[in-house]
């Protein structure tokens, strides 16, 4: 009997923990569902931390990701060193081999829901690495300031200010950078805050070099709607699910949760606000195929109290989205990647159909085995295969 129900908990606890149904056309899927299981083990750990009263869930994860940060060592291809721009702390990434000529610069931003990462962690610093070897570019990687200790706009702000100090002329000229040749680049809440400045700049008169593009892998880029199909389709997407990319966005904002409760029951926007639906409706921004088995449902409408108190969330620093059709239409070539298994998916592909209707040029990937967080999976086949389609973008392009 005790040995019945002993065998009963452990596969009640290992279906709970390991098995977790993955779409069919996943590669390395055992891989992936222990990379899950560990992700989830953490983050009911850290949960319960902050059900006691221990320490804010963000708060611990960070602390859990500084394992996998690495010491600025150069390497024989590439030197790194840590500064700060304009007070911002960035790493800086240069090819040693010799030039002739100016080279390519790319601002790059990390992911991590404006709560988590650093340019430290061991797989941005290899993929800044990677960046400046191939492509001979001196590669910026910044950080920023963090919620939940700060919020919007401070995260935008740091970004900005550290680009804007990048891309003065003597600065350009001092790591040998050509301005004609310089992009911005980021994933996530990267991509976001990556969208977020370079609308910004072009509207900037202090600034005069020009950025050539814009790479944004699987961006963030609206908190108005939370019901998108991907949306609705993401609570058993590996990696990042919907409750967890909702309290990404809340965190963003505020530590008060009662945001992410209003965001979760889409009622956080004010009627007042309701024009804004417009540049987040899936119902006309979609391409046909995502549309299929879903109604269109604008979000309803809630009392103003939120955006009263947050009014980050409908700011276009925020949710670049929300720019109007004249300030996207000055923006540069643009790259894209969006996965099929992302809750961020259609935030990338409305993006894409706004920058086209306006005439923007815009390149993008859709990865139909794809799912968040899977550019940065050190090791797995579709990291390398994702990064080495951005590089030979890059390349080619920047
Ligand atoms: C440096 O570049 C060479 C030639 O491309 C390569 O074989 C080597 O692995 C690189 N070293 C590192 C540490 O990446
Ligand atoms: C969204 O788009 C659909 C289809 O184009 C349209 O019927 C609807 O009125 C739009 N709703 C909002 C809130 O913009």
């Amino acid at each position: 009997m005790g040995r019945t129900v002993l065998l009963l908990v452990a596969v009640v606890l290992v279906a709970y923990y390991v098995y977790i149904p993955l779409p069919g056309d996943i590669e390395e899927p055992w891989r992936l569902m222990l990379e899950t299981r560990q992700l989830k083990i953490i983050s009911d750990l850290v949960s319960f931390a902050e059900l006691l009263g221990i320490n804010h869930f963000m708060d611990s994860l960070q602390l859990l990701m500084r394992f996998q940060e690495v010491p600025a060592t150069s390497d024989e291809n590439v030197t790194v060193t840590e500064t700060t721009f304009n007070s911002v702390p960035v790493r800086v990434y240069m090819p040693q081999r010799k030039s002739e000529t100016l080279r390519r610069g790319l601002f790059f931003i990390h992911g991590g829901g404006w709560c988590l990462g650093s340019a430290a962690l061991f797989t941005y610093d290899h993929l800044a690495r990677q960046t400046a070897d191939r492509l001979d570019a001196v590669v910026v990687s910044t950080n920023y300031g963090l919620a939940p200790t700060y919020h919007f706009p401070h995260q935008f702000e740091d970004v900005y200010s550290a680009l804007r100090w990048f891309l003065q002329e003597d600065i350009l000229e001092r790591y040998g950078v050509d301005p004609r040749r310089v992009g911005v680049s980021g994933d996530s809440a990267g991509g976001n805050l990556a969208a977020a400045v370079t609308q910004q700049l072009i509207q900037d008169p202090d600034v005069k070099t020009k950025l050539k593009v814009q790479a944004l892998i699987y961006p963030a880029l609206q908190a108005l709607d939370m019901n998108l199909p991907s949306y609705q389709e993401g609570p058993y997407f590996p990696i990042l699910s919907t409750s967890l990319m909702v309290r990404f966005w809340s965190e963003y904002f505020t530590t008060d949760r009662t945001l992410e409760k209003a965001m979760l029951l889409n009622q956080h926007v004010p009627m007042e606000s309701s024009h804004l639906f417009q540049f987040v409706n899936w119902s006309s921004l979609l391409p046909e195929r995502y549309k299929t088995g879903h109604f269109y449902k604008s979000p309803t409408p809630g009392s103003s109290e939120f955006a009263k108190k947050y009014p980050g969330f409908l700011d276009v620093k925020a949710c670049p989205l929300l720019a109007n059709d004249n300030t996207l239409s000055h923006l540069p070539l643009t790259y894209i990647i969006t996965c099929q298994y992302d809750v961020l998916r259609d935030d990338g592909l409305m993006y894409v159909t706004r920058l086209q209707n306006v005439g923007v040029h815009v390149i993008h990937h859709h990865f139909e085995e794809g799912f968040h967080g899977a550019f940065t999976l050190h090791g797995f086949k579709i990291a390398d295969r994702m990064q080495n389609q951005y590089l030979s973008w890059l390349m080619k392009n920047l």
